[in-house]
């Protein structure tokens, strides 16, 4: 039998007022791939995760997971349903400890919360486990987030979204505020949470190198609509530059203006 995809978008669209901001797209997302999802400013990229994280509902199509389709009221809807995404902004607090934030609103705690004593030895246990399954190894999980590299912080997001059961991962641009060293350990992370080949990860990125180096599939999005799709072997760096750039390349004009030429 073949396994349906872990999530399948079909015919979704999205208005704001008079603006549509998607047009009918359809997507298909499997497990244990890196899914690239590229497109210029206001391709609709951000617009179509949040449907998927329960941020917005649809105005038309429908979102499946795993078969079956849902209809996400909230971002809790969709956490519970296994979609995790990690937002640029984190949702990480720089002056708490790494545990803490790892465990975020559900920590484990002796006792009937809120006046439970916290099992800390346990949740820095779990919290270090977690970070060294992920290629991080921090010393002391009671250190500050703030002290951590922007990296780091990502893949704490990452780390913390798999550890309370994300089976898709969503990427919105994490390499995108950091410098180049930095840029390597998120997609090293990237990499390490592939090669365990049960999650998903939804990557979304303006640098075609990196979508190059980590997907294995790419869609282009462009002004809300699916303008290209492809596997990593079948697109050239350049045919990726120009689907991301909403399908126009000079030799593409140049071509036009040739055949305007022909025709005199
Ligand atoms: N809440 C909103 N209200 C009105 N218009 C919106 C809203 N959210 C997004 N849009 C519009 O929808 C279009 C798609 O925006 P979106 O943020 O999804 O693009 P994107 O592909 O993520 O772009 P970028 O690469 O710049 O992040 C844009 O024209 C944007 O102005
Ligand atoms: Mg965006």
């Amino acid at each position: 039998m073949i396994e349906p995809p872990l999530i399948r978008v079909e015919g979704l669209v999205k208005r704001f007022g008079p603006f549509t901001a998607l047009n009918g797209v359809n997507l298909d997302i499997y497990r244990g791939e890196v899914h690239a999802l590229l497109g210029d400013n206001g391709a609709g990229k951000s617009t179509l995760i949040r449907l998927l994280s329960g941020f917005h509902r649809p105005n038309e199509g429908q979102i499946f997971v795993g078969g079956h389709p849902v209809d996400f009221r909230s971002p809790r809807d969709a956490t519970r349903a296994g979609i995790g995404t990690v937002y640029q902004e984190l949702a990480l607090n720089p002056l708490m400890s790494v545990t803490r934030n790892f465990f975020m609103g559900r920590e484990l705690s002796v006792g009937p919360k809120p006046f439970g004593f916290l099992r800390m030895n346990e949740m820095n246990r779990i919290t270090h486990n977690e970070m060294i399954k992920i290629g991080i190894n921090i010393s002391d999980p009671g250190q500050a987030v703030g002290t951590m590299s922007g990296g780091q912080r990502q893949t704490l997001a990452i780390a913390r979204a798999i550890y309370f059961g994300a089976k898709v991962l969503i990427l919105d641009e994490p390499t995108s505020a950091l410098g180049q060293r930095q840029q390597m350990e998120v997609l090293k992370t990237i990499v390490r949470v592939r090669e365990r080949g049960d999650i998903a990860i939804i990557f979304i990125t303006h640098n075609e190198l990196h979508s190059k180096l980590v997907a294995d599939r790419f869609t282009f999005m462009a002004l809300g609509e699916v303008i290209g799709r492809g596997s990593n072997s079948e697109l050239a760096g350049d045919e990726i530059r120009r689907l991301m750039s909403g399908g126009t390349a000079i030799n593409d004009l140049a071509f036009e203006l040739e055949s305007a030429r022909k025709q005199v």
